[in-house]
């Protein structure tokens, strides 16, 4: 451990480079640096950097910026909803704490838009208080130097990795080690080319002893999402106020509920060409593993359709009963108006 610390501290000094905010203990700097950093690498966040500190040098600057000049600055770093949150916690640092951060961990997690990792940033950064920095440099490093194949996108690992964070953090001073757990990551033990010939601590890498680097860190896939696309004719028998359902019996989603008359296409192009005359109410359901494009088309059911054999009407007060997906219900709700 010891070992770790003092190699990793060495080698920081020999390869820093020299970056604006390693130069400051203000926590204004600090956590705009940090939320910049998030969004995007050094390289292109520094003249960013730059320009929110000289339009802003403080955080009542900011809080007291409009919220169109905030984003503004932060063109071309996309995910405006970053910058919206960072104007928020400007207002919410100048407003609740007369434009003093909060001097501590605890007070500054409470910030609105402030996570474990920024939390640990700016007090050990400013404040020396000894909190680990875990951001995807530190998961690298650690998951390399000590093997440990936990997925990294995990609650097991979040928690193992934190835990030994906190473990190998060199409370003596954790402002120099958390910079340098982040500059090894970004420059040494990079993710494609770890640069393991010249590491200074090559020896005592078990994942490199292992012949493993290149396994390390492991994350747990995710399965890409798969798009469907959805027309439901919602067959509304308007004189006797019924509307026809069916009981879906494969075995897919939302199975066993009631469901409109459906005809799924298997590609965005036929599903758009199929709808772009009708007049459609279009949805877009996100499910965990799906996505589904939905289209609903309100059509009458007086005159009996082939598509309706299958199908059984409904009153309001008996629809109102059956168990159907979230997305019926409020459709028929919005646009049939009866199940309330
Ligand atoms: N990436 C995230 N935080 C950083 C920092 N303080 N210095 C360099 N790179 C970083």
């Amino acid at each position: 451990m010891v070992h770790f610390q003092a190699e990793l501290i060495k080698w920081y000094d020999m390869h820093k480079r020299d970056l604006p905010w390693r130069h400051t203990k203000d926590p204004y700097k600090i956590w705009l640096s940090e939320v910049i950093l998030q969004q995007t690498r050094v390289a292109q966040g520094l003249s960013y950097y730059k320009k929110f500190i000289r339009t802003h040098p403080n955080v009542t600057s900011l809080a007291r910026a409009s919220e169109e000049d905030v984003l503004s600055l932060w063109k071309g770093l996309g995910y405006y909803s970053r910058a919206r949150n960072l104007h928020k916690t400007a207002r919410q640092v100048h407003s609740e704490f007369k434009g003093k951060f909060p001097n501590s961990y605890e007070g500054l997690i409470k910030l609105s838009g402030v996570g474990p990792y920024t939390a640990a940033a700016i007090s050990s950064f400013c404040y020396d208080e000894p909190k680990a920095v875990l951001d995807g440099n530190v998961f690298r490093v650690l998951s390399r130097y000590y093997d440990i194949d936990t997925p990294i996108n995990t609650p097991k690992g979040q928690k193992e990795f934190g835990e030994l964070a906190g473990a190998v953090l060199n409370v003596k001073d954790p402002a120099k080690h958390n910079q340098a757990m982040m500059e090894f990551g970004a420059l040494q033990c990079l993710p494609k080319n770890p640069q393991c010939p010249n590491c200074p601590i090559i020896f005592e890498c078990l994942s490199h002893n292992k012949g493993l680097v290149g396994e390390r860190p492991q994350k747990l896939k995710k399965t890409k999402k798969k798009h469907r696309y959805l027309l439901y004719t919602v067959f509304f028998d308007s004189i006797n106020k019924k509307v026809f359902l069916k009981k879906r019996v494969e075995k897919d989603i939302w199975f066993n509920l009631y469901d409109f008359h459906l005809t799924e296409y298997s590609s965005p192009e036929e599903f758009e060409e199929m709808i772009k005359t009708k007049n459609t109410f279009r949805k877009k359901h996100l499910l965990t593993h799906q996505t589904l494009h939905v289209a609903f088309l309100l059509e009458d059911a007086t005159n009996n359709k082939e598509e309706l054999k299958s199908m059984k009407p409904y009153s309001m007060p008996e629809a109102k009963e059956l168990p159907m997906p979230v997305l019926h219900e409020k459709y028929i709700l919005e646009h049939l108006g009866f199940l309330n």
